[in-house]
């Protein structure tokens, strides 16, 4: 029976992940016929701090092609998986490591390692016939996340001049994911019909992340825009919603300075902004305030604020351990952000998210601004706890896919699922 997870074969094929660049895809198979995937997705604004992907060069797929990736699954990786067990995820994701032998995955790329890691795990818990989130998270995870939906999109997501990158909603008020999902639809609709109004109809094309993209200049007024949205569908600001952003500060830092909004910030006038921004719109989340070497700035701003709003590690940290225990050591922040391919393997991930946990951290599960039809990190964050996912609008299917999955998780669990507010 327990060589039914043995597995079988591992393959590699090339996927187009939403914004149509090759990315690698694995499929394993175990003896007793499970049979798992796992996509890698990709990052725009990304950490310098992350796996390394790899890609091809050259000219075709304008360098971006994964077939050097798809060959070292063929010749490397699927020699030394074939009879290991797909319940030893930590002996796979290890066997990977050592196989790279590089501290950043450049060698098998960090895309190569992040779909054969995922798809072991899906494979492994298909074996086993058992949803994936109790497979990773065991039969007592019950929590379904609050999502916080990037409503706004702006920065390297989307073609207008908004500095900060994402602008969210949170439905943090509802009593059940689906309530939240179904007000959170609501305010985007209604977003959609005010943008329309005082804009015209460009501004409701949308971003990488299903957000809308209008041609707004200042960072208030994307705030104002969802306070508006939030007040029209006939939701409170402060109650049913709070707002958040990502500011994905990197994009906007040279030098020491900061550019936002036409004018230019020192960190410790950012750090008034931020402040300011968070009392006068109810920020219950703020992503990435400062550029990611930073720590202190991040210290700063959590000591302020820290015990109302979550101020959220992304590139600060890029799922690295190692950064995390800076950041504890520091108290840089109160959340950590997660996205599996900033590591590349599953059993890396789960270390950074429990790390956070025990030392008291909030963490968020992510989707990259380049997704796919994976709805794996709706399972995650389930089975970690985590209580809080971030995957885009509640628009485009490679967003869409991993909220229709939690719905699907929370009818499986019936009553006995939770939601709760995360401040
Ligand atoms: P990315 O952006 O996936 O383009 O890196 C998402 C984020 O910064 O959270
Ligand atoms: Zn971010």
């Amino acid at each position: 029976m327990a060589d039914g997870f043995l597995i079988d074969d591992v393959k590699g094929l090339l996927a187009l992940d939403s914004r149509g660049t090759p990315t690698v895809k694995a499929i394993v198979r175990t003896r007793g016929g499970g049979i798992g995937y796992g996509i890698a997705p990709s990052g725009a604004s990304k950490s310098s701090k992350e796996a390394v992907e790899l890609r091809d060069g050259g000219r075709r797929w304008n360098g971006k092609g994964v077939s050097r990736a798809l060959g070292l699954i063929d010749t490397e990786v699927r020699p030394r998986l074939v009879g290991v067990d797909s319940r030893r995820q930590d002996l796979v994701d290890n066997t990977l490591i050592a196989l790279d032998g590089t501290g950043n995955k450049s060698r098998l790329g960090g895309n190569t390692t992040t779909a054969v890691s995922i798809a072991v795990a899906k494979a492994a818990a298909a074996t086993a016939g058992i949803p994936l989130f109790q497979y990773l998270g065991g039969p007592a995870r019950r929590l379904l996340p609050v999502p916080v939906l990037n409503v706004i999109n702006g920065g390297a997501h989307a073609g207008n001049e908004l500095n900060f990158q994402e602008f969210m909603i949170i439905p943090m008020g509802a009593d059940s994911f689906s309530e939240a999902l179904r007000m959170a639809v609501e305010v985007y609709w209604s977003l959609k019909g005010y943008l329309k109004e005082k804009y015209g109809a460009s501004a409701i094309n949308v971003g990488d992340e299903g957000g809308f993209a209008p041609p707004m200049r200042s960072v208030e007024e994307a705030l104002e825009a969802l306070e508006r949205a939030i007040d029209r569908s006939g939701y409170a600001l402060g109650t049913d919603f709070y707002l958040g952003i990502d500011a994905a500060a990197n994009h906007f830092y040279t030098d020491g300075t900061y550019r936002v909004s036409g004018r230019s910030y020192s960190r410790d006038e950012l750090i008034d902004l931020y402040v300011d921004l968070a009392v006068r719109y109810r920020l219950a989340y703020i992503e990435d305030p400062f550029q990611e070497d930073d720590f202190e700035g991040y210290s700063i701003l959590t000591r302020k604020i820290g015990y109302k709003t979550l101020i959220v590690g992304d590139d600060l940290y890029a799922t690295n351990t190692r950064l995390l225990e800076k950041g504890i050591e520091a108290k840089a922040t109160n959340a950590a952000l997660v996205k599996v391919n900033q590591v590349g393997t599953l059993t890396e991930t789960l270390e950074y998210v429990y790390k956070a946990q025990q030392a008291g951290m909030k963490t968020i599960i992510s989707h990259r601004s380049g997704d796919t039809e994976d709805p794996f990190i709706a399972d995650l964050a389930v089975a970690t706890g985590s209580g809080i996912i971030k995957t885009g609008a509640p628009a485009r299917g490679e967003r869409t896919s991993k909220y229709n999955r939690l719905l699907e998780i929370e009818e499986e669990l019936g009553p006995t699922a939770t939601y709760k507010p995360f401040i």
